[in-house]
């Protein structure tokens, strides 16, 4: 800790979201000093315009023996080294998403933060997000009935990476999402990719993720080739909908009063329609205002001064990783995967066209 109650924090990566992340912590009281580390000297001299007392360094060993926490907003590939460097040190690490490439990686990290009894989180940032709680607590609850299934798309032309294809771009918040609204993880996962516009990276993806408990289905699709910006997630359920538009600037959340059942007697009359519709309200919940991300960075640092466990922890990093391989597996291979093929980092072959 520096002389002043808060902490010393460094951003490790400047580019779109840690200068994001600069702006937030340069709001929070458990702040002491900022830091940012990054190779283009460029990024740190447009952000010194706006906070001119910021350290800046080029290097991360540069800047550890300074700093008590960093947030690593650096390209994925990067992560799984420059959290164990941070961890090494003894300083509290926040990775942002997707907390690494492999599931191999991300238990690397999550066994080296706990040796050296720091904090690894992950930056889910919807999971700090009031709509995506409004779901979960309509799920929880049972409010939208019998769960039919679940549908994201998160879509746009562009951002395309360099380091990582679309799934693991795009895919890690809606599979975050999910894991958090049903309050599990997927059992299975069957996955289209494929590339268009770019040679080696796939720009389109479509997953399929078999839950057990609930017993339910959802589909993810991403993409950085579609004409139209999509930011949804919709659950259907047998006495509800709900519709999450995150591109909506009021409103965001609107549960639907809608429903379809069979007519008891449709099946023997052909003349007679054979689903029966409901139309009722559409309801606009109220939804705290709030800032996800400033949320996120305010509890990463709350777990670094008290030693609390962060909410998105470790191990729900690498949850979501576990999927994104899995998904990559079923893209490459055309199979279904479970899940427990990674378990424990071993690989178990599934019989093909087992439970999807
Ligand atoms: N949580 C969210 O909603 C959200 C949104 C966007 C991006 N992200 C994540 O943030 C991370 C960064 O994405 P971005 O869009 O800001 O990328 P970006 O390309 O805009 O920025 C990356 C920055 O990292 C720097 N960098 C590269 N290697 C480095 C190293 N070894 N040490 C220090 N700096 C290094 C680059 O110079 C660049 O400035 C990715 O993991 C991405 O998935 C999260």
């Amino acid at each position: 800790m520096a002389n002043g109650a808060g902490l010393r924090v460094g951003v490790v990566g400047c580019g779109y979201w840690g200068s994001k992340h600069v702006r937030v912590l340069h709001s929070l009281d458990s702040v002491d000093r900022v830091a940012v580390v990054d190779p283009n000297p460029e990024r740190a001299l447009q952000l010194s315009r706006n906070y001119p007392a910021m350290d800046s360094y080029t290097t991360l060993p540069e800047a550890l023996p300074n700093l008590d926490a960093v947030i690593i907003a650096t390209p994925p590939s990067t992560h799984r080294p420059l959290a164990l460097m941070a961890i090494e040190a003894g300083v509290h690490v926040l990775v942002e998403k997707p907390l690494a490439t492999t599931s191999a990686d991300a238990r690397m990290m999550l066994d080296a933060a706990q040796a050296k009894g720091v904090v690894l989180m992950v930056g889910h940032t919807f999971e700090y997000h009031s709509a995506v709680w409004k779901l979960r607590e309509m799920v929880q609850n049972r409010e939208l009935g019998e769960l039919y299934y679940l549908d994201t798309a998160r879509l746009n032309l562009g951002l395309y990476q360099n380091d990582c294809n679309v799934l693991f771009d795009l895919a890690p918040h809606d599979i975050s999402i999910l894991n958090y609204v049903l309050g599990a993880k997927p059992v299975s996962v069957k996955c289209w990719s494929s590339r268009h516009a770019h040679r080696q990276l796939e720009d389109v993806g479509y997953l399929r993720l078999r839950y057990e408990n609930p017993d339910v289905i959802a589909n993810v699709h991403v993409s950085w080739l579609d004409p139209c910006k999509v930011r949804r997630v919709t659950i259907v359920g047998s006495e509800k909908m709900v519709i999450f538009n995150d591109l909506a600037t009021e409103e965001r959340i609107k549960v639907h009063d809608k429903g379809v059942s069979e007519r008891p007697d449709s099946g023997l009359d052909l003349t007679q329609p054979p689903m029966s519709y409901r139309y009722g309200d559409v309801v606009a919940p109220f939804l705290l205002v709030n800032e996800p991300l400033k949320l996120e960075d305010e509890h990463f640092l709350d777990c670094a001064i008290s030693g609390m466990h962060p909410l998105t922890d470790g191990e729900n990093g690498l949850a979501v990783v576990e999927v994104l391989e899995a998904a990559q597996r079923s893209a490459e291979q055309g199979r279904p995967v479970r899940l427990d093929e990674f378990a424990g980092g071993s690989v178990r072959p599934s019989a093909v066209g087992e439970l999807l």
